[in-house]
């Protein structure tokens, strides 16, 4: 039987190869563990306890709040919170920086708590996401400013799907890190320490029912999508969960695009670039895959504002560059 190796352990390992390191990030990735863990506890039996349906607040977005995004949202805070090694989050559901404790840490952590909430109250994947960045100076005020870092110089991003298992992902910059939690041991264990996306996918992933507001380069690369053609393995299957982290997970695994254009109704897209698309997109990177607005790489868009949204084209290499041939045609 192979050995089990669980997140903690496998971050204490990665921790003990660089002999420098003051096991900050290593803590922090531990905290964000722990939180994930207890969110998907509560996931699983939000049936049974009454936390399904709307907290009846709107967030930053003017989106209703369900009570589990709210509920994510305090434990990752307060996860965070333990250590005094992140000085500030920012969140999906707050507007403003959230400052903690610990002031002086070293690290600014973005996150979507739970993401796909529309999926919450149909049993369908959920699921958080992270992304790190390292202050410039720890002496200086906190400030918003700051936080607006390209996802270039982020320093470690993840997710964490809850579906038909728990899993999480993360990354440091030196390949994808995969983790499955087993809930009678209660502990994510290692599925696989360097996971690559295949070059080439199958599968195209978009909210098709936006169609008539799409560009006319996406409608006809949707239509390629569809063409016979058994040599590209043509029509691709289509596949939307409508969870950005689950949608993405998939790509991962089974390769592919997901694609949450701009659109005559979304001019900007919907996705936001710092808590969904540049984390989503290290990860993407980092297990050999691509992920574009169209016109620039996802990580060296320079952010403007906090929640600001872009459009987003993320999977196999082969399908990216396939995609943007369609792309330029405009
Ligand atoms: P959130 O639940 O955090 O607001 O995010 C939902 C996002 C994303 O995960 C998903 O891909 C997309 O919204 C779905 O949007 P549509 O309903 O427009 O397809
Ligand atoms: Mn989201
Ligand atoms: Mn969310």
């Amino acid at each position: 039987m192979k050995d089990l190796i669980t997140l903690e352990e496998y971050i204490i390992q990665a921790q003990n190869k660089f002999p420098g390191a003051t096991g900050e990030l290593s803590q922090l990735l531990r905290d964000i563990g722990l939180a994930a863990k207890i969110i998907s506890r509560e996931v699983n039996k939000a049936g049974i306890t009454n936390i399904l349906g709307y907290e009846g607040s709107e967030n930053v977005h003017g989106e209703n709040v369900k009570k589990l995004d709210l509920f994510a949202n305090e434990q990752l805070i307060s996860a965070l919170s333990r250590s005094n090694i992140t000085c500030m989050v920012i969140s999906e559901e707050n507007e403003g920086i959230v400052r903690l404790s610990g002031e002086a840490g070293k690290y600014i952590v973005y996150m979507d708590p739970l993401d796909g909430s529309s999926n919450i109250d149909v049993s369908v994947s959920i699921g958080s996401i992270f992304s790190i960045y390292m202050r410039d100076d720890n002496n200086k005020k906190l400030s918003e400013e700051e936080a607006l870092k390209p996802g270039t110089e982020q320093v470690a991003a993840g997710y964490v799907v809850y579906g038909s298992s728990t899993v999480l992902a993360y990354t440091t910059g030196m390949g994808v890190h995969l983790f499955t939690l087993d809930p009678s041991l209660g502990e994510f264990i290692l599925n696989d320490s360097d996971v690559k996306i295949p070059e080439y996918g199958n599968i195209y992933s978009a909210d098709e029912g936006s169609y008539n507001f799409w560009d006319p380069g996406l409608k006809k690369y949707v239509k390629y999508c569809q063409e016979i053609d058994a040599d590209t393995q043509r029509p691709y299957k289509a596949r939307y969960i409508g969870c950005m982290a689950a949608d993405v997970h998939r790509t991962l695994l089974q390769g592919g695009i997901f694609m949450y254009p701009d659109s005559t109704k979304y001019p900007n897209g919907k996705l936001r670039l710092m808590y969904e698309c540049n984390p989503l997109s290290f990860i993407i990177e980092q297990a050999g895959g691509l992920a574009t607005d169209g016109n620039q790489r996802i990580m060296e868009i320079q952010p403007a504002s906090l929640h600001e949204c872009t459009p987003i084209y993320i999977g196999s290499k082969n399908n990216i560059e396939k995609f943007k041939e369609f792309f330029v045609e405009e």
